[in-house]
């Protein structure tokens, strides 16, 4: 599997997704912008792996502050400017509270070395913890997949989107190399970006498992043909009500697999759980460029006129089978349950 993002020394290697299937294209840097920029550009993408190279992007960024004058100033912009990259997964402002509550606190003590030197640490135990949690909700969620089964995936959730096995697509990939079942994957394409095509077929058949492509828009048709027997996707965040935000799409297919009786299954950490958000109506959606639905594959496909480009939607909790997370598996009603779990408890 290739490596989605590492932390070597002072430097941060990462993977371009955006060149990916057709190169696979390393950027190594010590500057916490480019970072911002990958996040922006979707570079570096998939909930779970922004709030791994936010964390990283604070350590590039404490760096560069121990040269400045004013290394909290520093600090503030740095992590201000890595909050503003996007809104919509709450793993960027999880992972960034987290290294806040390391260098915040630091304000008044001053010791900078040692303050750089914890959020490395922290760092690397997000991208550590989040490795390891995905290894879980793979197992967890293999558990709902039965040998045979005809499953259908939107966007990307592997690897590349979460480094360790991935979330929804880690199910998928442990049911298959780790029990043996037997299974047929379809991928959503997944437009504008096309994460599906470019890099759920890419990560599935580097994994050596058959996958068969299709236009978002042939979901129901299949469906209706009795082709799909399970709907396993991720999510970008989570609100305490069990609404699921997730890549634009998610909502219709979820709609399909409700009329035509099919479980429909995310599966994400608890850091996508956001414990302000009370229901979907308090998630934040991402409205990204024109350019993006005019084009195709980067070439324009449509004249210059006006465009709606939301780039995830709200899948209501009452169309959620099941949440796959690292401490299992928990079915509606979702709210008390998400609650126990946030604070620690069983559900
Ligand atoms: O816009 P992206 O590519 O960062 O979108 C995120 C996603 O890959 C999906 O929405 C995914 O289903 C949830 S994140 C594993």
């Amino acid at each position: 599997m290739l490596q989605a993002l590492e932390w070597k020394g002072r430097t941060l290697r990462f993977l371009d997704q955006t060149r990916l299937p057709r190169e696979e294209v390393y950027i190594e840097t010590e500057d916490y912008r480019d970072v911002v920029e990958a996040i922006k550009t979707l570079r570096i993408r998939g909930a779970p792996l922004i709030g791994v190279a936010a964390a990283y992007g604070v350590c590039l960024g404490a760096f560069e502050a121990l040269k400045s004058d004013d290394f909290f100033a520093f600090l503030r912009e740095v992590d201000a400017d890595l909050r503003a990259t996007r809104p919509t997964a709450v793993n960027l402002f999880w992972a960034l509270d987290r290294m806040q509550r390391i260098w915040l606190p630091g304000e008044s003590e001053g010791d900078w070395e040692d303050i750089v030197e914890r959020l490395v640490e922290e760092a690397k135990t997000i991208d550590r913890e989040n490795a390891l949690l995905s290894e879980r909700i793979a197992r967890f969620g293999a558990g709902l997949l039965e040998d045979g089964d005809r499953v259908l995936t939107h966007c990307n959730t592997g690897p590349l989107a979460c480094g360790g096995w991935g979330t929804a697509l880690g199910a998928i990939l442990w049911a298959v190399h780790r029990e043996g079942k037997r299974l047929v994957v379809y991928a959503d394409e997944t437009r504008p970006l096309l994460q599906g095509a470019r890099l759920t077929a890419f990560e599935l058949q580097k994994a050596g498992i058959p996958v068969t492509l299709i236009c978002d828009n042939m979901a129901g048709f299949l469906m209706s043909q009795g082709v799909i027997t399970k709907v396993i996707v991720g999510a970008d965040r989570i609100a305490m009500n069990g609404d699921v935000a997730n890549k634009i799409g998610t909502y219709t297919v979820a709609v399909l697999a409700r009329h035509h009786g099919i479980p429909f299954y995310v599966a994400a950490p608890l850091s996508s759980v956001d414990p302000k958000a009370r229901s979907g109506a308090d998630i934040p959606i991402e409205e990204r460029g024109a350019e993006e639905v005019l084009s195709f594959g980067g070439v324009r496909v449509a004249p210059q006129v006006a465009v709606r480009n939301p780039a995830f939607d709200v899948t209501p909790a009452e169309l959620v089978t099941a949440l796959v997370t690292e401490e299992g598996v928990v079915y509606p009603p979702f709210g008390e349950k998400l609650e126990r779990l946030k604070e620690g408890r069983r559900p």
